[in-house]
């Protein structure tokens, strides 16, 4: 870090600076603002605002935003003055799209509420008892694959994240034609709210015929319904437990009255998009990065073969497969799933130094900030080890996870952080790292492609990802 750098950092976590000066600004066309520059190079885009300045402002959309590039900022917004803060109107307008009334887009006391009753479904003891069926689907996934077959990691992983989810938090397997529901609502939702449709969007008269427009409510109103479908049966079923969609199906106010259907189907809505396709896409970056390192593989391997000796892994097993965690940990800090956090400053601030006016949009890039060289060494390479210490033990060399003390912490925050810091981020880790060692356990790949092409669009997507099995293996029991 350069000495101007730390100068702004103390400013950012003090809050000085009444008389600081406002952030370096992208130009762009009139009306219009940056929007086009976004659709077409979004990654370029967030390359040329990087090299502008730690805050950043610019306009798109017809909104106000500052990209944020420095740890010492992220934590300032997120944590030490969280309250002066909000999620703000980009991303409720987002909100609507989806579960305007579910936790992800709620506030204040009503939001405080709804984590409260939803984090029982996401404590230690609920996380341990998801393992077995987080392990048992990664190995029937595996075991529906043929050596030579060429496999699209990511619809493998997204079938694969579903299935978890709806069994673990809804205590229900879900059909084949029920889950192409919620992946057709998530691909229209993508599709809706990509830079390239949202700058289309801003262009276009609102009785513009819009095809993606009526393929997103044609695919809502389906999920809707199937929502709907769902908490009816699991209202009128005896077999009502305490899983997650029996706990809404369920829950009421204080005064004893039921959630309406919309609380409940919107926050059901909010865990299939955000349990869903984050997991399955980090599974299938994890899984590509793999098949194209045979060094890191091999440790991969060795250390499964020590921790596992060749049965499936199990939840008791977490602890000492370091590397395991290591490779996920490195997957999701080149490849983020969601690439940013989004926040509003009720009143102005001063961050990095510089002033941002209130109601700006806060754009926090995990993206930029988890491949900046400031904090990373070679940050573009896939190197687990940088997460890693050895330790000389009595049995020959034990490896462990270690952060290193001159990183700040928020040089890393794939989970945001703070208060409302994904709620599902142990659920997430458990099943990354147990589907990862089941699936290593079972079967190699090699890449059909060299390259990866992601694209941004709710979630940073992959693409289809495709590699071909090799090596396929029957395991034994746990
Ligand atoms: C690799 C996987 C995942 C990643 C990278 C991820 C990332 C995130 C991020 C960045 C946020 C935004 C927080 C903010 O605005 O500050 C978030 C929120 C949230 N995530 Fe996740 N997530 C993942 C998996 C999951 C899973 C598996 C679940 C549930 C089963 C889940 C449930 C939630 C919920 C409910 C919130 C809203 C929390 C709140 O506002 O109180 N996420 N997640």
């Amino acid at each position: 870090m350069t000495e101007t750098d730390s100068l702004r950092s103390s400013d950012a976590a003090e809050g000085t600076g009444t008389n600081a000066e406002r952030p370096p600004r992208l130009r762009g066309i009139p009306l219009l603002g940056t929007t086009l520059s976004i659709a077409r190079d979004p990654f370029g885009f967030l390359r040329s605002a990087r090299a502008r300045g730690d805050v950043v402002a610019y306009e798109a959309y017809g909104t106000e935003f500052a990209l944020v590039f420095e740890p010492a900022a992220v934590e300032t917004v997120l944590v030490s003055r969280a309250d002066e803060f909000r999620k703000g109107e980009f991303e409720t307008d987002f909100g609507e799209l989806i579960a305007p009334d579910g936790i992800l887009f709620t506030e204040g006391k009503r939001w405080r509420r709804q984590r409260q009753l939803l984090q029982s479904s996401f404590t230690p003891d609920r996380i341990r008892s998801y393992a077995d069926a987080m392990v048992d689907e990664a190995a029937a996934l595996v075991d529906d694959w043929d050596e030579g077959e060429t496999v699209a990691l990511r619809d493998a992983m997204s079938t694969y994240a579903l299935r978890v989810l709806t069994r673990t938090l809804f205590d229900l397997p879900l059909e084949s034609d029920r889950a192409a529901v919620v992946t057709r609502a998530a691909d229209a939702v993508n599709d809706y709210a990509s830079p390239g449709r949202l700058a289309l969007g801003s262009i276009l008269p609102s009785w513009f015929p819009d095809r993606v427009e009526r393929e997103y409510e044609a695919a809502m109103a389906d999920l809707e319904s199937l929502v709907d479908d769902l908490v009816a049966q699991r209202r009128a079923s005896e077999a009502a437990g305490d899983d997650l969609l029996s706990l809404l199906a369920r829950a009421e106010y204080p005064d004893g009255s039921r959630l309406p259907p919309e609380a409940v189907r919107d926050q059901l809505i909010t865990f299939l998009f955000a349990g869903h396709e984050t997991t399955a896409t980090s599974l299938a970056f994890t899984c590509w990065l793999l098949a194209g390192d045979s060094a890191v593989r091999a440790e991969l391997d060795r250390e499964l073969e020590a921790v596992c000796g060749g049965r499936e892994p199990t939840v008791e097993d977490l602890d000492r497969l370091a590397y395991t965690e290591a490779v996920v940990r490195e997957a999701l800090r080149l490849y983020p799933p969601a690439t940013g956090v989004y926040r509003e400053p009720k009143s102005d601030v001063v961050l990095s130094g510089y002033r941002v006016p209130a109601g700006t949009t806060l754009q926090l890039s995990i993206y930029g900030i988890q491949r900046d060289g400031r904090w990373w060494t070679d940050p573009g390479t896939f190197r687990p080890e940088r997460w890693l210490a050895d330790d000389e033990g009595d049995d020959g060399r034990c490896r462990r996870l270690e952060s290193d003390p001159d990183r700040p912490e928020y040089a890393y925050f794939p989970f945001s952080g703070g208060p409302r810091h994904c709620l599902g981020m142990r659920f997430a880790m458990t099943e990354l790292q147990l589907a990862l060692a089941t699936i290593a356990g079972r079967v190699e790949f090699d890449r059909v492609a060299d390259s990866l092409e992601p694209s941004l669009g709710v979630t940073l997507d992959p693409g289809p990802t495709e590699v071909r099995v090799r090596n396929r293996r029957e395991k034994g029991g746990r």
